[in-house]
């Protein structure tokens, strides 16, 4: 990122009173063993900072990188603000980008009904994205853009205090924990952020393709399922 940029997206979040993240622990984020007791985050307080009706506005009007002149719609996070699992995807495509809501295409139904599976209405989870704006020709999200709007997910993670963060997709991932690791490494572990557990699992429109995949994305469900302490749920 330039200078000149980095300068005002600092001056946007300082007037917004978002506070920068910053990882507890190794540079490559905390990791415990997926067979480690699990570590419920405590349900304290989030840092001051905007509360959401201001991070609402802040995202419908952002126009801190370049796809807000493509975008429809702003895609801002959905479900249950209080919700104990928050579920974390890459950046919206052409659905959401038209709806405003984050996985309502094909993607969207299938988490849904992973979700399901897990013992879950789509509303008890809280669902947003990396991204807020749609990238064109749905291409991956860069990491000037990443970079821009992450700070906005932070917050939405830092107000609803989850228990368990779910990850779907190597760039989530990758963007919210701040790893270039392959996903393959980066499932079967609780990874830390912010004092929240987080899980990583496939996408669930490489899911579609790739359906044998979906017993390793279940296998991923039930670990984030027993750090919820929700083992006997399913
Ligand atoms: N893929 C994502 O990562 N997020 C969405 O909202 C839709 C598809």
């Amino acid at each position: 990122m330039t200078d000149a940029l980095e300068a005002r997206r600092r001056a946007i979040l300082d007037e917004l009173g978002v506070t920068a993240y910053r990882r507890r622990g190794s540079a490559a984020g905390a990791v415990r063993s997926a067979t480690d007791e699990p570590a419920a985050a405590p349900r304290v307080a989030p840092p001051p900072g905007p509360d959401w009706p201001e991070l609402a506005a802040a995202v419908a009007g952002c126009t801190l990188c370049a796809l807000h002149r493509t975008r429809t719609h702003t895609v801002f996070g959905t479900g249950d603000r209080q919700a104990r699992l928050l579920v974390v995807g890459e950046a919206p495509g052409a659905e959401e980008d038209r709806q405003g809501e984050p996985f309502v295409g094909r993607a969207g139904q299938l988490l849904n009904s992973m979700l399901r599976a897990a013992g879950f209405a789509r509303a008890e989870v809280y669902i947003a994205n990396v991204l807020k704006c749609r990238p064109p020709d749905n291409r991956d999200p860069n990491s000037e853009e990443a970079a821009l709007c992450l700070p906005y997910l932070r917050r939405q993670i830092e107000l609803v205090r989850p228990r368990v963060l779910l990850c779907v997709g190597r760039i989530a991932a990758q963007r919210l924990l701040g790893v270039e690791t392959p996903l393959a490494r980066l499932r079967g572990q609780v990874h830390e952020l912010g004092g929240v557990p987080v899980v990583v699992t496939y996408h669930p429109a490489y899911l579609l393709r790739s359906p044998t995949e979906k017993r390793k994305a279940w296998t991923d469900l039930q670990l984030a399922l027993r750090l919820l302490g929700d083992g006997d749920r399913t």
